[in-house]
């Protein structure tokens, strides 16, 4: 259902690598919703081909950038800027890797090249993006910035390794330079905390399928899946939500303020 709750707005995404992706959906809202968007992901990425259905589909040109590449960074903020002739008005950083969770390297055995890597790519890319919109002044006022994270960032999950303190460094970010951000430029920063949810960074977490289902039982309005994080990002990218900063904003059906559901409870008769 659209209600033109972003028409007139511009923004870049980061993260789309298929149809299963949050930032694909995102994208695919916001679009519905009025927006003018320009997608990026990696070149690597960009060569798997499937984003090009996705700028296709909703006329988005597509930039390559490394989020770790603040040279590359620069000028995929540069091209954006050129093609939508000045400022834009919102931004999702969706991205996430860990080659320690890739490689099945426990937590009490980082590698920690692989550590510095998981760090870089999931958390310190956001300041890089953030860095770069603000020294370009590419963020117009009342203007959002969002990331995706994860309540691993608060409370221990088995198994989420270094993408842990990724979220819990992701999250501090989201704060820190959402108090600058926000008295120089009326740019909000925040992050969301989003349910498990099957997707490609999302499959490479062992055991995603029993955490889901973990997740789906604690919840009483169940996971909140990709179409619905889209929906809240697309909320928190309006104007609807002009004085939400500095937060950490859990969209979890609930799940955050658990202890023990019946339904969890349940698993353990017999
Ligand atoms: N899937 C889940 O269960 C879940 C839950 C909570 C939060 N999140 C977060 O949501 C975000 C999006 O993940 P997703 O689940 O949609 O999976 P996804 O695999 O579709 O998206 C991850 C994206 O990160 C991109 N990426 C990786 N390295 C990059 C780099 N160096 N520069 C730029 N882009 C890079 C990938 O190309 C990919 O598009 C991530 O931050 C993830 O941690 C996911």
């Amino acid at each position: 259902m659209a209600n033109d709750l972003l028409k007139g707005k511009k923004g870049i995404i980061f993260g789309a690598l298929n149809d299963k992706s949050i930032a694909w959906k995102v994208a695919e809202r916001a679009y519905e919703e009025g927006a003018e968007i320009v997608l990026s992901n990696t070149a690597g990425a960009l060569r798997m081909g499937e984003i090009n259905a996705l700028g296709e589909k909703i006329n988005a040109p597509i930039i390559a950038a490394d989020a770790t590449n603040v040279e590359e960074l620069d000028l995929a903020i540069d091209k954006t800027m050129e093609h939508f002739g000045g400022g834009f008005d919102f931004v999702l950083h969706s991205i996430g890797m860990s080659p320690n969770v890739r490689k099945k390297i426990p937590y009490d055995d980082l590698n920690y090249v692989f550590f510095n890597k998981t760090l870089d790519i999931s958390a310190i890319s956001f300041h890089k993006i953030l860095r770069v919109c603000k020294q370009k002044d590419a963020i117009n006022e009342w203007g959002s910035a969002l990331a995706l994270s994860y309540i691993a960032a608060q409370r221990t999950f088995f198994g989420y390794d270094d993408m842990a303190d990724a979220k819990a460094l992701l999250e501090s970010i989201a704060r820190s330079f959402g108090y600058i951000y926000g008295k120089d430029k009326k740019v909000r920063v925040n992050t969301i905390s989003q349910s498990p949810t099957m997707t490609t960074a999302g499959s490479g977490v062992s055991g995603l399928d029993l955490l889901f289902d973990f997740a789906e039982r604690m919840s009483p309005l169940g996971n909140a899946d990709a179409l619905d994080c889209a929906d809240y990002c697309i909320m928190l990218f309006s104007d609807l939500a002009r004085k939400v900063t500095m937060q950490n904003l859990y969209h979890d059906g609930g799940f955050a303020s658990i202890g023990i559901s019946e339904e969890a409870m349940d698993k353990y008769k017999s």
